[in-house]
């Protein structure tokens, strides 16, 4: 069956937003040794935007968390399946997500990041997605926020399908 969709993000309105998000980031680390944890895969396309449009280096990890099934409700139940490798402690780290629900998969990895005793924590992501949210995660720079919806594209996918898409859909047969 052919996907319904409804196209909720622009590519121009994530290229603006990506602009901001980096001026917001660059003004918070001037100067800083900055490491950006990737939350894989959803997040894949987001950071290599982010990372292009900051007018320093920074240094890109990535970890792989596993909460949702096939389908578009999530397990409840987090899993690393890739862990980092940068040594963290002592230095500023920023978590870079695609998409905020419940908040289990960031209120997990953040913990889970604190334990190595970084010199700062944040948390970058994509969309704030409100309805579900469970656990409050401080989120301290968020792209756009959504009440609602089964979102994909731009990193985002729905049983592996529709994340190369340029732009961000909502799927309304999902
Ligand atoms: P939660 O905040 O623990 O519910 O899980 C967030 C994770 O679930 C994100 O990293 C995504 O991988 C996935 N997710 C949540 N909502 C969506 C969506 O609308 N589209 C695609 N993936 C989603
Ligand atoms: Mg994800």
């Amino acid at each position: 069956m052919e996907a319904q969709k409804r196209c909720l993000i622009s590519r121009e309105d994530i290229a603006q937003r990506i602009k901001e998000l980096a001026a917001q980031i660059s003004r918070d680390y001037p100067g800083r040794d900055l490491v950006m944890v990737g939350v894989l895969k959803g997040a894949f396309i987001f950071l290599a935007d982010l990372v292009r449009a900051l007018p320093f280096p920074v240094v890109v990890d990535f970890v792989r968390l596993k909460s949702y099934g096939a389908g578009t409700t999530s397990s409840g139940e987090i899993h690393i399946t890739k862990d980092v490798e940068e040594t963290l402690k002592d230095r500023d780290v920023l978590i870079v997500e695609d998409i905020v629900d419940l908040g289990l998969t960031l209120d997990f990895l953040r913990k889970h990041l604190l334990t190595h005793q970084p010199r700062s924590l944040k948390i970058c992501c994509l969309i704030d997605k409100r309805e579900r949210r469970q656990v409050e995660v401080p989120l301290d720079y968020t792209g756009f926020v959504v009440e609602k919806g089964f979102l994909v594209g731009y990193g985002l996918d729905c049983a592996e399908g529709n994340r190369t898409w340029p732009e961000v859909y909502e799927l309304l047969n999902c």
